[in-house]
């Protein structure tokens, strides 16, 4: 692995084996990783980083652009072909400028956006006062009902309708449950809004058509690549024909520069892929072990808000254990496995405290843990999260959870020999 940094920089390349060594043995449970095929990584590396180019293909403003227009071409069709879309751009560096591209193509500064709450769900690039998006636009927000922990659609479409927004966003980053495309579309219709979902979580599953897909009812679809996609760290952005030319200015130059076409070729190696029967089992996976996991949480005493999931992530109410999110990350990470604290609906700790825990399921299924590991895994986590500061329970709990996790390669033997 990494040959020629091995050579003039031992000291960084230590440190990469080191992580390495991490992920092996660790049960990776944060929602938002997954572990990337080989051919990402290659492409990724690949000399198509040395291009610079800006624009569109044919339409570039520099020179030597034949091959790579040939290359964005067929991630295109790959893209359009793979989610049923009638438009995209891949040029999006992350999922956060995928939504800063849409921003910059349908927004004035001081329109309004009405996205879900940062602390039930939403994510930072939606509204939250630490983005720099918070500066520009003026920010309404709904979220989920008390009782069913769900979206509350009635006092979304109320606020909709006293705030006239310009854009209302769905999707977010903990939030387990499927959302209503339509229903949000129809009330974005009855307000003059445009309407995009940030599918970033979710694209994998959407791909493998094993969940509902919010591109028929969306003005506009903004996306990582990494998370359920399994691909490159990078974006995507997908919309109506008749948003095009608007998406395609408001990506370059509405918001980003030179294209990335070494990520760009991962994401499209990854389209193909995505189409396999391979990869839609592997989602199937996903979403019968995160339900499996869920229940398995449940009988070891957690409550799972809003009763369960729909997709590839939970959130797990510590409270009946006496532990906070940020001791129970911070344990399970010092015994080898990783979640996140988070906080759940109407929380009383603060972010950086919380009271809950999302547990992601899309890396431990592509390593090909299933229910019988996944009990282990749940059952560790009650011991911890009864026991944080019990050193013998904690050396038990590591010795188990290395053990399980050592079973399952996380690269084929021999991947990074050369
Ligand atoms: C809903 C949502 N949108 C956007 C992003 C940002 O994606 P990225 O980290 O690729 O910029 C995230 C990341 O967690 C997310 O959960």
């Amino acid at each position: 692995m990494l040959k020629y940094t091995r050579q003039s920089d031992p000291e960084l390349y230590e440190l990469v084996v080191e992580d390495l060594k991490r992920q092996e043995n660790t049960i990776e449970m944060i929602a938002s990783e997954s572990t990337v095929p080989l051919e990402v990584m290659e492409l990724s590396g690949s000399i198509l980083t040395n291009k610079t180019l800006e624009g569109l293909p044919h339409k570039r403003f520099q020179a030597g652009s034949e091959v790579v227009d040939k290359i964005e071409e067929l991630g295109w069709q790959r893209a359009k072909e793979l989610f049923g879309a009638e438009h995209v751009n891949l040029q999006s560096y992350s999922g956060s400028t995928a939504n800063y591209s849409v921003f910059a193509a349908v927004l004035d500064p001081g329109d309004k956006i009405l996205s879900m709450r940062l602390d039930q769900g939403g994510h930072l690039t939606h509204g939250s006062p630490a983005n720099w998006v918070s500066k520009i636009y003026h920010h309404d927000f709904y979220g989920v009902d008390p009782k069913t922990e769900q979206i509350d659609y009635d006092a979304l479409e109320k606020t909709a309708k006293e705030v006239m927004p310009k854009l209302i966003i769905a999707g977010a980053s903990a939030y387990p449950r499927l959302i209503d495309y339509e229903r949000m579309a129809k009330i974005a219709e009855e307000v003059g809004a445009y309407f995009m979902v940030d599918m970033a979580h979710i694209a994998g599953l959407v791909a493998a058509k094993v969940i509902p897909s919010p591109i028929p009812w969306a003005d506009f679809v903004t996306s990582s690549t990494t998370k359920t996609f399994c691909s490159a760290r990078a974006g995507m952005v997908f919309c109506k024909e008749k948003h095009a030319k608007l998406l395609d200015r408001g990506t370059f130059p509405g918001s980003l520069g030179s294209v990335h076409f070494h990520t760009m070729a991962a994401k499209i190696w990854s389209m193909k892929y995505a189409a396999s029967p391979e990869f839609r089992a592997l989602m199937q996976k996903v979403l019968d072990n995160a339900k499996f996991m869920a229940k398995a949480m449940e009988e070891e005493g957690f409550r799972i808000v809003s009763g369960g999931t729909d997709n590839h992530l939970m959130l797990v109410d510590l409270r009946s254990k006496g532990v906070s999110g940020k001791v129970f990350q911070n344990t399970l990470d010092s015994i080898g496995i990783t979640v996140n604290k988070n906080q759940i609906p109407n929380d009383p700790a603060s972010p950086f405290v919380t009271s809950g825990a999302r547990i992601g399921l899309t890396s431990t299924t592509q390593r090909g843990l299933g229910p019988d590991e996944l009990k282990v895994v749940a059952n560790i986590m009650r011991r911890v999260a009864e026991a944080p500061e019990d050193t013998a329970v904690l050396a038990a709990c590591q010795k188990e959870a290395r053990e399980l996790i050592s079973a399952f390669p996380l690269y084929p033997a021999g991947a990074f020999e050369d």
